[in-house]
């Protein structure tokens, strides 16, 4: 089955109209929707509206629902949760506002994770995404030599813990410390083979990545902060502005992600639910 798909970049993102998620999929639809999410990495459905429910129901298309480590979810479903920041929380850090994958330290990291806006800033607060197939292949030989076969270890322990200048983590996200599962080091792949395309991606992230597997923090840093500058070069990203409704959709094995957090004064709250990956495959 053919979607009309509306490319965002060459090779990132596509806009997805005459959708409406709030029914059933039928089989043949969610395998086009997963056909498309592996080859556009970031999906994005206007106007969609959904409740928990139907969120919930969207996202089992793409993988059993699964949920995170440390963040406490919504009250009103423990399947979702509500990535908020309120309009007096100004000058602090926001959830997901530096450039990562979702949960790279799990030993089975997230395969994706849907997002809806509910409400939203007048102006600010987008989301942009960095295609990591791209980044991978576009790489200097060098790095290439270095990453290839190689592993990364990955930490959960900074989670919540705002690396930027300028302090805390915004109070409506409401993070649970101490789970040693998520805290503990772990190695992946530093460049892993996606398991519905067969394509190469890097899988290493300024948050969680600490260093390559065999080296030092200290002998990895150089080599990372060149991967990292490369991973997020501005031709492999696309930047969404939201509009209330708007569904993303995106692919965790080969994307990063960022939340600008531009919009002090405003409240914005968006909904977000996860579903389930599996141990990265070196590529
Ligand atoms: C996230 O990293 O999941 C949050 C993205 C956003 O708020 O735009």
């Amino acid at each position: 089955m053919d979607l009309a798909l509306e490319p965002v970049t060459l090779r990132l993102g596509a806009r997805l109209t005459g959708l409406d998620l709030s029914q059933p999929l039928a089989e043949e639809l969610a395998g086009a929707l997963r056909a498309a999410l592996a080859e556009r990495l970031v999906l994005f459905l206007p106007g969609q509206f959904l409740d928990m429910a139907a969120l919930k129901r969207a996202t089992e298309a793409f993988g059993p629902v699964t949920r995170v480590p440390y963040v406490e979810p919504s009250p009103e479903d423990p399947d979702v949760v509500a990535v908020l920041k309120e309009a007096d929380e100004a000058g602090i850090a926001t959830f997901g506002g530096d450039w990562h994958s979702d949960f790279s330290f799990l030993e089975r990291p997230p395969g994706g994770s849907l997002l809806q806006a509910v409400e939203l800033p007048p102006v600010g607060g987008d989301t942009l995404w960095a295609d990591q197939v791209t980044a991978w292949e576009t790489l200097p030989e060098d790095l290439k030599t270095e990453l290839a076969g190689s592993r990364a270890i990955h930490t959960g322990a900074p989670y919540g813990a705002a690396r930027r200048p300028g302090g805390k983590l915004s109070r409506s996200i409401r993070i649970s410390r101490g789970d040693p599962e998520a805290d503990r080091e772990r190695a992946h792949p530093a460049v892993r083979r996606h398991p519905w395309s067969g394509r190469a991606a890097l899988f290493v992230n300024p948050i969680y990545t600490t260093r390559l597997d065999g080296l030092s923090e200290e002998e990895s840093a150089p080599i990372l902060a060149r991967v990292y500058a490369h991973m997020t070069r501005p031709e492999f990203c696309c930047r969404h502005r939201w509009r209330p409704g708007d569904l993303a959709i995106w692919d965790n094995r080969a994307t990063l992600h960022f939340a600008v957090n531009d919009y002090d004064g405003h409240r914005r709250l968006l909904w977000r639910t996860t579903f389930a990956g599996e141990a990265p495959m070196a590529a």
